[in-house]
């Protein structure tokens, strides 16, 4: 069956362009993002990892660790960093797996056939530090991610596993927030949100981003 939120990530062992990696010792206690690739030497994965490598100490600062999976062996991986060095201005800094045997293509549900019978399209997992699978996204070969979407995600997944809010659309980082519709009692509300709530309507209750 297809992988679903709320899962346990697959844990895996699989040569990178930074050794073997054993997945979850790989993300250790740290947030993790595992991104697919359809190909080396193509032109919008070439912008997306420059674009990661770039952003890596953002990543850092969130405790997530990146992981970018592509079904070519290590020695094109090697090749192509060299490319994606020199023309997206960064040093890649941090691994892409070979997948070349398909083992976590498969595993994840990164090819899907109608689209392309050998190529993954661009999965994206974010997990979390207990290797819970809390968010997928599936874009088309066709369309490069993007990486300041995927960082807002992890902003509202570590918000809102630390306090009784969501965060509504197109939230940012410092935003106001969503108060649980499941809190209702005035008492514990007032303890909760100390900096006070609007009530919108008696499910639409905003508050300022409580850890701010
Ligand atoms: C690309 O990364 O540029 C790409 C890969 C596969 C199909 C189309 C574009």
């Amino acid at each position: 069956m297809a992988l679903q939120l709320g899962d346990k990530a697959p844990d895996f062992t699989q040569e990178s362009t930074q050794g073997e990696i054993a997945f979850h010792d790989y993300l250790g206690d740290s947030w993790g993002v595992l991104f697919s690739h359809p190909a080396d030497f193509t032109p919008v994965c070439t912008t997306e990892l420059g674009m990661a490598a770039r952003l890596k100490p953002e990543f850092d600062k969130r405790n997530v660790k990146m992981l970018a999976i592509s079904v070519d062996p290590v020695d094109s991986h090697t090749e192509w960093i060299k490319d994606i060095n020199e023309t997206q201005n960064t040093e890649m800094n941090f691994p892409i797996l070979a997948d070349a045997d398909k083992k976590v293509s498969d595993l994840y549900g990164m090819i899907h056939p109608q689209a392309n019978d050998t190529q993954t399209v661009r999965s994206v997992f974010i997990i979390s530090p207990d290797k819970a699978i809390k968010l997928m996204i599936t874009y088309p070969a066709s369309t490069g991610r993007n990486f300041d979407e995927i960082l807002r995600v992890i902003d509202s997944l570590q918000l809102t596993a630390g306090y009784s809010v969501a965060t509504p659309a197109n939230w940012t980082d410092g935003d106001e927030v969503v108060i649980a519709p499941a809190l209702q009692d005035p008492q514990v509300l007032e303890e909760k949100f100390p900096k006070g709530y609007k009530v919108v309507k008696p499910y639409l209750r905003m508050t300022p981003q409580p850890d701010k």
